[in-house]
């Protein structure tokens, strides 16, 4: 039983460390993103870095409350996952 207990708090230990160390680009991505859309609102957009910041902004505009940190994040992995073509 104890075993049992302490393997459970491994689990959770563990997961929330992994959880932590990605807090970079498509973890923050679908977690902010799919508070208001989902993703086949973007899935077609394409653009460099300065490109995805536009979009970032503009759903800033649009009621999204994100820190610079995060946008800048996300828009390196935008940019990089989805460049122009
Ligand atoms: C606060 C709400 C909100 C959040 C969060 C949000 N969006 Fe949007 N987004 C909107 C609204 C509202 C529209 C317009 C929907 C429509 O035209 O029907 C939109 C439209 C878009 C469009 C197409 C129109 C345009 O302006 O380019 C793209 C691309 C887009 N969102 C990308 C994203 C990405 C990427 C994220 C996550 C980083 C995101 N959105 C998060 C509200 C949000």
């Amino acid at each position: 039983m104890i075993r049992a207990v302490a393997f459970i708090c491994f689990l959770v230990l563990f997961s929330a460390s992994v959880s932590a160390q990605q807090l970079q680009g498509k973890d923050v991505l679908t977690r902010k993103c799919f508070q208001c859309h989902q993703a086949s609102m973007w899935a077609s957009v394409r653009g460099d870095r300065q490109a995805w910041l536009g979009v970032l902004y503009r759903m800033v505009g649009r009621g999204a409350f994100w820190t610079e940190e995060e946008i800048n994040a996300m828009a390196t992995f935008l940019a990089e996952t989805r460049p122009v073509k």
